[in-house]
């Protein structure tokens, strides 16, 4: 027994590890239930009575050494992995979160959709526009305020070249290139310049439809309309529609939905009057049509335009426009389900 303690003290004196599961695998060896030392305890029940001190004081020596050598090695790969950073696992699996869809996204999908159901393409243009897509063509007077500085963010003078302010840019592109009938909707972002609050930012998205052919009338928008409107907000939804006035548009109007919070009864989203604001709209302004090469003796049209901020503010009850580009996780997160 003796022999073989002297052996294990060599062992244990001369033993080294690189890692921390070699210095585990030893400790398991020596220090375990199953392992070297209670083996020895064992044996040493069989011992002479005389020779049971000076046992029982190798044993335990033997036992603190190789305790002491385990404090001793893992002090000393620990300092080794904090100076190479070598602990990283590359081959360890990732602790991903599965990402969600923006709520803008989520609405932007479900009113292409709804349009796609009644025969509207998508059609998508540049954010950057010169003067006649975003306001002459449309018939913007030269010095109609929406031109102002203080709306429009300029990019050059003179050609004027600027963000667009609607996506009404992206509907002068169609007409130029496309002869009626035409169906289409674009959705995209749009830039003014506003100072930022809960209800208004630089930076929102539309989605701007337009339908050109022989015979439009002021009766297929309305109903178009009001097919969306209960489409997105549920079949109760009653839409109304107030006069207007856009350059682009003649007649003009503003559409209303009975107030989806409340059911029109009166809450404070819709400043208890039971209705709520979504979109304008009217028909194209016959001097539009020609600024395109469209026939307006041939042809009549609707437009309209959403924003898509505003509509998810109701369709969600958000209250503050700004959520929508801070990108807090647990703003988005709670937009799981509806992916
Ligand atoms: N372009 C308008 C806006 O940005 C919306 C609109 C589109 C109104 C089409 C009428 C017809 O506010």
């Amino acid at each position: 027994m003796k022999e073989k303690i002297k052996t294990y003290t060599e062992e244990v004196e001369k033993f080294k590890a690189d890692s921390l599961e070699q210095l585990e695998a030893f400790r398991i060896k020596y220090l375990s239930k199953k392992g070297i030392i209670t083996a020895l305890f064992t044996d040493f029940k069989n011992v002479a009575a005389e020779e049971r001190k000076e046992m029982g004081q190798l044993i335990n020596s033997l036992k603190q050494a190789v305790q002491e050598k385990i404090v001793l090695l893992k002090d000393s790969i620990d300092q080794k992995i904090n100076s190479t950073g070598s602990s990283l696992d590359l081959t360890l699996p990732g602790e991903s979160e599965i990402g969600t869809r923006h709520p803008l996204s989520i609405v932007r999908n479900e009113i292409i959709d709804i349009f796609s159901r009644i025969g509207f393409s998508v059609s998508e243009g540049p954010e950057i526009e010169d003067d006649f897509h975003n306001f002459t063509a449309l018939n913007f007077v030269k010095d109609h305020p929406a031109r102002d500085m203080q709306d429009t963010f300029f990019i050059e003078k003179d050609p004027d070249i600027l963000l667009r302010t609607h996506t009404s840019s992206v509907q002068v592109r169609v007409m130029q290139s496309t002869q009626p009938p035409i169906r289409t909707i674009s959705p995209g972002r749009v830039f003014r310049n506003e100072a930022i609050s809960a209800r208004a930012h630089c930076i929102f998205h539309q989605v701007e439809g337009l339908y050109i052919d022989t015979d439009v009338s002021f009766a297929d928008l309305k109903h178009t309309l009001f097919y969306f409107a209960k489409e997105l907000f549920g079949e109760d939804t009653r839409t109304r529609f107030r006069p207007s006035y856009f350059p682009f548009t003649e007649p003009s109007a503003e559409m209303d939905i009975s107030c989806n919070i409340c059911g029109g009864k009166g809450c404070n989203i819709c400043k208890y009057t039971g209705w709520v604001e979504i979109l304008g709209c009217g028909m194209v302004d016959p001097n539009v049509l020609e600024n395109c090469n469209i026939d307006s003796q041939k042809h009549t049209g609707f437009a309209f335009g959403m924003g898509i901020e505003r509509v998810t503010m109701l369709k969600y009850q958000i209250n503050d426009l700004r959520l929508y580009f801070e990108n807090d996780i647990r703003f988005l997160k709670q937009f799981e389900a509806t992916n």
